[in-house]
């Protein structure tokens, strides 16, 4: 949540944290801003709504500036408009923050008694002015930062830049900061997300909590880490990444998110051998001794787990037990030595996810992930990690990611139960790749239906078993995109108060499959009794779900594809919200009120 972007250097700053900020600009759009130095004193520009607001501000004027920061925001304290953009400014520091100050309210009281004055409604200027307070009365920028971050309370991640000075400096608690350079070049980067770096670092530098950076492009170190003695700090990560520039365009496709849907057949297709080259060397007792596996995750990612959980579970008598990390994190655990953690995230950046592996860790459990950002919090801080490739995802819907994680799942499925046949796997993986193809080829019929419906005012996604998280997947996805109500629900469960909503008015879409079908045919029949509009998905050789429907979405659904069955359905309801949401004209790869990393609890 929110994007910072530093820079200092020998070229023009606007334009490299413009750029940065452009790749960011999915972590939050209610603002953005730049702050930079000209002629020894501090400037500032900074517009609400999306980073185009800004870029136009800020074509009027002629910069001319060897260091700046800049910011995009998703808004927590404060309303969205310009006053309570970031940078926040005032006459000695320019600040950007991502993350919540928890105790910003009794901070502002002890300033406002102390004469300082606030333009804002933020939390974030109240790190700015008690930053000032210090500095006043100890003239030490350094020393002053550590004591204002040990006086906040929350996780937080700041870039501050001072006037008249060429250094930028960092700090962090629980909230992403990654600074990088390039060997002999006169220049210092500094971001939340190594994604706005690439092309312009080799090497990427990830601080612990509680660590000053120092980027100071003239000096012959370029980045010093200090302990809060200001002695040298070696509580950091290095990453000698190279960071390949990746085609950040649409290409052919009118959204990120449509782009993404279909590149999944090749992630699909590529991904076991990611697997061989990993996991040459995994540790023999990687799973010894487990009994229960608590999966932990938000959103779509937790819709993956369970889907895992599934899988696991059907084939082995281990006990998955799936928790919000939002609600795990404020439950009373207590675990036995059998037990361990497994968390999945996109971004390894979300901060609940963080926090419950963090309370794991300390009970002693062992972590692990299935993530797709290497380098990421989550991936630093777990036991073990398996990377789920799928590329970088910047529609803020998640699509590949969700295909890649359950992938991942099956592959650990089959690793704990040490059945494990890399040319099996291969060949499914095969198998789904090619049953992907023939959906999204075929886009144009879930495109008429998409036509037909896109009108409506409620969806009720219904699915049993394996594809109850499909339904709740679906379901998240079209709110997040099309702005309409809708809600997943296990089929068997309408009839336990949901059923009262149905009428001509709302649309069910069925998900029937040849699991548990009987049973998931009759909820159907309920709904279709009720007069509510049915658009079933199922096998195209069954006729009597063809008549049932008023819309039928059928696939081919074989055997040997049954295991994959949730990622191909899955995929239907990717396409169909996706051109709900393109008839509707909703801004598809940026939604109102989201962000794409969620680092606020
Ligand atoms: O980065 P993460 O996978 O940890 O993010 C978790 C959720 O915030 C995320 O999946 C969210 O639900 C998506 N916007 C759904 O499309």
């Amino acid at each position: 949540m929110c994007g910072i972007m530093g820079y200092a250097g020998s070229l023009n700053s606007q334009k490299i944290i413009l750029t940065g900020l452009s790749r960011l600009e999915y972590r939050g759009y209610d603002s953005a801003g730049i702050s930079y130095q000209e002629n020894g004193s501090l400037q500032l520009v900074k517009k609400e709504g999306k980073l185009v607001n800004l870029e136009n501000a800020i074509s009027k004027i002629k910069i001319k500036s060897r260091i700046g920061i800049g910011h995009t925001r998703w808004a927590t304290h404060g309303k969205v408009n310009d006053t309570n953009a970031h940078p926040h400014q005032n006459e000695e520091f320019s600040i950007v923050h991502n993350g919540i100050i928890e105790n910003a309210n009794q901070l502002r009281e002890f300033l406002q008694t102390n004469g300082h004055k606030f333009k804002s409604e933020t939390d974030s200027e109240v790190f700015l002015e008690l930053l000032s307070y210090h500095y006043k009365q100890n003239q030490n920028i350094q020393s002053s930062i550590f004591k204002a971050y040990n006086e906040i309370e929350g996780n937080s991640a700041f870039v501050i830049m001072q006037k008249d000075s060429h250094k930028l400096y960092a700090i962090k608690r629980s909230a992403p900061i990654v600074c990088g350079l390039k060997q002999n070049e006169k220049e210092v980067f500094v971001s939340s997300d190594p994604y706005a770096l690439m092309g312009q670092v080799d090497n990427l530098y990830f601080p612990e909590d509680g660590v000053l950076i120092v980027a100071d492009y003239l000096s012959s170190k370029r980045l010093i880490f200090l302990e809060e003695n200001e002695t040298p700090s070696s509580r950091f990560k290095l990453q000698k990444k190279e960071l390949n520039e990746e085609i950040i365009s649409k290409g052919n496709f009118d959204h990120f998110m449509h782009k993404e849907i279909h590149e999944q057949p090749l992630l699909v297709s590529s991904l076991v051998e990611h697997f061989k080259k990993d996991y040459k060397d995994i540790p023999d007792d990687l799973f010894k001794g487990v009994r229960v596996v608590h999966l932990v995750s938000c959103g779509t990612a937790l819709y993956a787990g369970m889907v895992i959980k599934n899988f696991i579970e059907a084939r082995s008598d281990v006990k998955v037990l799936w928790d919000f990390a939002s609600e795990f994190r404020y439950k009373n655990h207590r675990f036995s030595t059998e037990e361990v953690a497994l968390f999945i995230s996109q971004s390894g950046e979300t901060a609940d996810t963080l926090a419950c592996q963090e309370i794991c860790k300390e009970h002693g459990l062992k972590t692990y992930s299935i993530v797709n950002v290497e380098g990421s919090t989550l991936f630093r801080n777990c036991d073990y990690n398996f990377l789920s490739y799928a590329g970088t995802e910047i529609g803020v819907a998640s699509t590949k990611a969700f295909t890649q994680q359950v992938l991942v799942g099956h592959f650990l499925t089959l690793l704990f139960l040490r059945q494990l046949d890399y040319e099996k796997v291969a060949l499914d993986f095969k198998k789904l790749a090619s049953a992907m193809n023939k959906i999204l080829d075929e886009e144009d019929k879930i495109k008429q239906v998409a036509q037909k419906i896109y009108n409506y005012k409620g969806f009720i996604f219904t699915g049993r078993g394996i594809q109850f998280p499909i339904a709740l997947e679906g379901a998240l996805k079209l709110k997040e995109i099309a702005y309409v109500h809708a809600e997943g629900y296990a089929a068997g469960e309408l009839k336990h108060g949901p059923i009262a909503l149905i009428d001509e008015n709302m649309v069910n879409i069925a998900i029937i499959t040849p699991d548990l079908y009987k049973k998931t045919y009759s909820n159907a029949q309920e709904v279709k009794a009720r007069k509510g509009k049915m658009v079933v998905i199922g096998d195209e050789s069954n006729k009597e779900l063809e008549e049932l429907a008023d819309y039928f979405i059928g696939l081919e659904l074989t055997e040997d594809l049954k295991v994959f069955e949730p990622l191909v359905t899955n995929l239907v309801l990717q396409l169909l919200s996706y051109n709900i949401a393109k008839l509707k004209g909703t801004d598809i790869d940026k939604p109102r009120n989201l962000a794409k990393s969620v680092t606020v609890e």
